[in-house]
């Protein structure tokens, strides 16, 4: 659910012609949809609504700032992994009391950082970190709203990069072990057992896994809440998007397919959970990243070169592994349309980037529209884990970010200058 689509045959998002956006800002471009943030984030809020409930947006998927002050203003928390990603939180305006700090290594100053800033609940992964929380607290003086993330190892049937509640991952403490722990931590004095939370994983298209996790740690829950006194169970994020026809997923005719019957979305996730969650008596937390991000941005390029081989084509586009690194890193589909609407034949194509890689492609061997030099083709949810896993290499600066509204649009990020690739770069003392 999105609002991309073609108006008089140029891709539009909202009420912005993306092609203008293009020449008017360059290429490579993100561009996002603050009507689509909110319209996921109000569906999802809305199907919990039967529970005592936050939604804590993960803000690995998009940490732009002015995503973030959306997600804020709609009265969202947020689930941080660093305190990069805290003070980007303070600097959108967001509330630090709302937020819960998950991450399998945080440092002794990013755990001071939180607790100075009144975080909600550190998120510990270990028995070692657990130690490591209580006695930062005892040098602040403080008391240290803890919660343990459990690993129910359930296998999410998601890509293996992106599973994170199996034995084999080295994200939580193992179920059987989680009482013990609970036990331990409650005689630490500098901390306050807060919660428990559990995340099985990324990607996840189907209500299965979720069900069978909660299902396995719903019971741990309301016996470490009858002994420790707990006040929230966070069941993690991990909801997936649609990225195959992802453009056609707007219209209505995209709920016939099949994929989309089984697809799981707020109402059925809420379906199955609900009557589950309920009889707790917690305030539910839930992390979702991509679900709120993903389909609400594309990454918009330009083709530089259309280059036929003996065996293939290749359509060469500004945009590279470096902006958008998910079909490379994870093999990950992300539907490739062009710009201006393209009817004729199609042809299957590479597409690929500039970097100097192999891996540097967005798709291989799909049947597309036939396109020309300058023509502009958008890269389909890429609102998230994109822009956020960029990097520089092959000295490319980072993409600019616009955000839409309705008919307006606004630079959320400009383009990085060329100068500030190498800032914070110097000539060794004895180089002269
Ligand atoms: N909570 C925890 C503890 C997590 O580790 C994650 C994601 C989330 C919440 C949010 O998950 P989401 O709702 O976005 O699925 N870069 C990969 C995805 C990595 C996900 C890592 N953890 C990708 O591009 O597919």
């Amino acid at each position: 659910m999105h609002e991309f689509r073609y108006v008089g045959g140029q891709l539009h998002c909202e009420r912005a012609a993306v092609a203008a956006l293009a020449e008017q800002h360059g290429t490579p471009l993100f561009v996002y949809s603050q009507g689509t943030l909110q319209a996921q984030y109000e569906r999802l809020d809305s199907a919990l609504a039967p529970l005592d409930h936050r939604i804590c947006y993960a803000l690995k998927a998009n940490s732009n700032l002015a995503v973030l002050r959306t997600f804020a203003q709609a009265g969202a928390g947020f689930d941080l992994v660093s305190g990069g990603e805290l003070e980007r939180v303070l600097a959108a305006g967001g509330d630090p009391s709302r937020c819960i700090f998950a991450g399998v290594g945080k440092t002794e100053g990013e755990i001071a950082l939180a607790l100075r800033h009144g975080i909600y609940a550190l998120n510990a992964e270990s028995e070692a970190e657990l130690a490591r929380i209580d006695r930062v607290a005892a040098r602040l003086k403080r008391v240290a709203p803890v919660a343990v993330r459990v690993n129910p190892n359930v296998e999410a049937g998601t890509h293996a990069k992106i599973t994170t509640g199996t034995y084999d991952n080295k994200f939580g403490i193992a179920f059987e072990e989680v009482e013990a722990v609970y036990a331990r931590a409650a005689r630490r004095r500098h901390l306050r057992l807060r919660g428990v939370q559990m995340h099985i994983g990324s990607q996840l298209t189907a209500v299965q896994p979720f069900e069978r996790a909660v299902r396995k740690v719903a019971p741990l829950a309301e016996t470490l809440r009858a002994r420790h006194g707990l006040e929230f169970f966070s069941i993690g994020g991990g909801m997936g998007i649609v990225y195959r026809d992802a453009l056609a997923s707007g219209a209505p005719a995209w709920w016939r397919s099949a994929a989309a019957r089984r697809l799981v979305t707020p109402a059925r996730y809420a379906a199955v959970l609900v009557p589950l969650l309920r009889p707790l008596g917690l305030k539910i937390l839930l992390e979702p990243g991509r679900f709120l991000v993903g389909n609400a941005g594309i990454l918009v390029t330009r083709v530089e070169h259309v280059k036929r081989t003996g065996r293939k084509t290749f359509v060469i586009v500004d945009a590279a592994m470096n902006d958008l690194i998910r079909p490379a890193f994870y093999d990950a589909y992300h539907e490739i349309v062009p710009v201006r609407r393209r009817g004729g034949r199609r042809r299957a194509a590479d597409v690929v980037g500039p970097v100097c890689e192999s891996g540097d492609y967005f798709c291989q061997d799909r049947p597309l529209p036939q396109v020309r030099e300058g023509e502009y083709l958008a890269l389909m949810s890429a609102g998230a884990y994109g822009s956020v896993m960029g990097s520089n290499y092959n000295s490319r600066p980072w993409a600019a970010e616009v955000l839409v509204r309705g008919g307006r649009s606004s630079v959320v990020r400009t383009r990085q200058a060329v100068v500030d690739l190498w800032r914070g770069e110097r000539l060794a003392a004895w180089q002269g």
